[in-house]
């Protein structure tokens, strides 16, 4: 079986003339169309869980740009969810979860074979997607890291420095280690039904992977997506996965070898001629463009979009921001973006 699909060809290690291209949040705020099916949903929870709307949204910017790849449209923090957190949003301020600081936090959570219930909608829009994303667009799932998740789920909102997660973890490890095993079990359960519904790729999201360091590097970022990865690949061997440890840094270099991750995806705080020759000689990259381009445009986006297509062009690449879009993002940039990019061959 030869995979045809652009995006599943870079994952396979093939380097191509263009990259194939897709960008993180490419469903959100900046796109007037996302605003009014949000509006019809009522809020943003209500819309992940309502299959018909988030098929709708996943397949704006597709229908918009004929992006290569489609995102699941959902949201890293439904796990916690699906284990009996609370979740809520503040408009302008971001998402709430009631705290897990202790034993008794931990055991009021639900075992990992009851996430589906909750989650199922989810499911449902995988399958949507499936049967109506173009023939030559790849559906990708996603879930957040454990450690990411925990962040979330320790603080009961975001922050700036992960500073109670690291209290948690260096103060009581046994419970910290605990909650990251249930993530780790839950998650690989999580995107194994992803897959089973349909998607091609999936995506783990470590976006706060960057404050681990030295031996917390290795045992909360690496060797969870060690685990998650091993077990994915002896479920479903033939479905990719990009690995996302967002400001790795050094870190970056051998992460792929060391996970079993077909791609990593990279923020745009390591340059691509660095990463060109320290991450990419394992294998397929994914990035970087600041995705402060796409609200300020004109010459500085051609010209970096350039620079890292022509940094990546000697081997797999999949061309993407270095982080999510922003709601002040100007939807005519990321055109100029897909154009520059596509432009060059
Ligand atoms: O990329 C996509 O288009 C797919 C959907 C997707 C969303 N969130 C939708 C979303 C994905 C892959 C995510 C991942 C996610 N969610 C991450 C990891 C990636 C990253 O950005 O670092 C994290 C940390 C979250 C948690 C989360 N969700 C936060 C902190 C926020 C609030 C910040 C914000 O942008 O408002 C969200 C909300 C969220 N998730 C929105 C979207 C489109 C905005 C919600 C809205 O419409 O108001």
């Amino acid at each position: 079986m030869t995979a045809q699909k652009t995006i599943l060809r870079a994952l396979a290690g093939e380097t191509q003339p263009t990259p194939p291209i897709w960008m993180m949040r490419q469903a959100g705020r900046y796109l007037p169309e996302y605003k009014a099916t949000r509006a019809e949903a009522g809020d943003f929870l209500s819309l992940c869980y309502n299959s018909d709307l988030a098929t709708e949204v996943t397949l704006q910017p597709i229908r918009r740009y004929g992006f290569d790849a489609a995102i699941l449209f959902a949201d890293i923090l439904l796990l916690p969810q699906a284990l009996g957190a609370d979740l809520w949003f503040v408009t302008g301020e971001g998402p709430r979860l009631s705290t897990i600081t202790d034993q008794a936090g931990l055991d009021a959570l639900r075992p990992v074979d009851e996430i589906h219930e909750t989650l199922n909608p989810i499911y449902q829009t995988v399958r949507n997607l499936s049967k109506a994303l173009p023939q030559e667009t790849t559906l990708i799932g996603f879930a957040g890291m454990p450690w990411t998740v925990a962040t979330y789920m320790i603080a009961g909102q975001g922050t700036k420095d992960q500073g109670p997660a690291h209290a948690l973890k260096d103060e009581n490890p046994a419970v910290f280690d605990a909650l990251m095993e249930r993530l780790t079990e839950g998650t690989i359960e999580y995107l194994s039904k992803q897959i089973e519904a349909g998607a091609e790729v999936v995506k783990l999201f470590d976006s706060w992977a960057g404050s681990l360091k030295g031996a917390d590097f290795d045992r909360y970022a690496i060797e969870p997506a060690r685990r998650i990865i091993a077990e994915l690949k002896s479920r479903h061997p033939a479905t990719p996965i990009i690995a996302f440890p967002r400001e790795a840094g050094e870190k970056y270099i051998g992460f792929a070898r060391a996970t079993g991750a077909d791609c990593v995806a990279l923020d745009n705080s390591v340059s691509p001629d660095w990463a060109a020759a320290h991450v990419q000689v394992d294998g397929c990259v994914q990035g970087n463009l600041a995705s402060s381009h796409m609200v300020t445009g004109g010459e500085g986006l051609v010209r970096e979009t350039r620079k890292i297509v022509e940094a990546f062009a000697n081997g797999p690449h999949i061309f993407n921001l270095g982080h999510g879009i922003t709601p002040d993002a100007d939807p005519d940039n990321v055109q100029l973006m897909i154009d520059t990019v596509r432009a060059q061959r």
